[in-house]
């Protein structure tokens, strides 16, 4: 079984506070630091852009894994890359020209992610698996930290596995991760695990990050 990263989502964070929540998960064992951004038109909520990025940047140089739930996507991920992201994924949904989008990411040397989400089905990236670093399966509808684990995202998770069999993409899953649930998934194939309250509810990150490592 590959090593288990865990991707906290400072959506859960402290806003007031960014900079030093982002050193805090670094020095407690993230693998990556989890950025939800959010532009209250693709998904009810809106939360922080480039600006953002840049700002926090210099916090840590552990990887930046920049979840776009924004519509359009495209005109903006030279923004994104500038600003500090080292994987840059787009929503399936919200890309009409998602192939392209995924060549801009990488033409731009980044990691190139797709999201799906909960209704999707696994087959909107059959045609672009030779395009993508890492899938990430929505297991909330996205928008907000806090919401209840969709069970059926775990077959999901299982069957992606098996279509991606033994390219180099890995497979991320985001809403409703706790220790119960993250076994279920690192059951199924997941191997990146993103955590907003699992972690950021708690007052010690260390013990939640090691918590959410499903023993192997
Ligand atoms: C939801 C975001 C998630 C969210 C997860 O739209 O993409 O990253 O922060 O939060 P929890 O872990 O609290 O479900
Ligand atoms: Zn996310």
């Amino acid at each position: 079984m590959p090593a288990i990263k865990i991707a906290p989502s400072i959506l859960s964070a402290d806003f007031a506070r960014l900079g030093e929540e982002v050193r805090a998960i670094d020095r407690d064992g993230c693998d990556y630091v989890h950025i939800d951004v959010m532009d209250g038109h693709f998904v009810p909520n809106l939360t922080f852009g480039p600006a953002i990025i840049k700002a926090i940047r210099p916090y840590t140089e552990k990887p930046f894994d920049v979840h776009l739930m924004i519509d359009p996507a495209q005109p903006f991920l030279e923004d994104y890359a500038a600003a500090g992201a080292d994987i840059i994924t787009v929503h399936a949904e919200a890309d009409t020209h998602l192939d392209r989008s995924l060549q801009v990411i990488r033409g731009l040397s980044k990691k190139a992610g797709v999201s799906l989400n909960p209704a999707t089905p696994e087959s909107a990236v059959a045609y672009v698996l030779d395009r993508v670093d890492l899938i990430l399966v929505m297991s909330v509808n996205p928008g907000f930290g806090g919401q209840a684990f969709i069970e059926a995202q775990v077959e999901k998770v299982r069957r992606l596995r098996a279509m991606i069999g033994d390219r180099p993409i890995e497979l991320e899953v985001d809403g409703g991760v706790n220790p119960e649930t993250a076994r279920l998934l690192v059951d199924a194939g997941a191997n990146v695990l993103v955590a907003g309250t699992a972690v950021f509810g708690t007052d010690d990150y260390a013990q939640a990050i090691a918590d959410l490592r499903p023993a192997a």
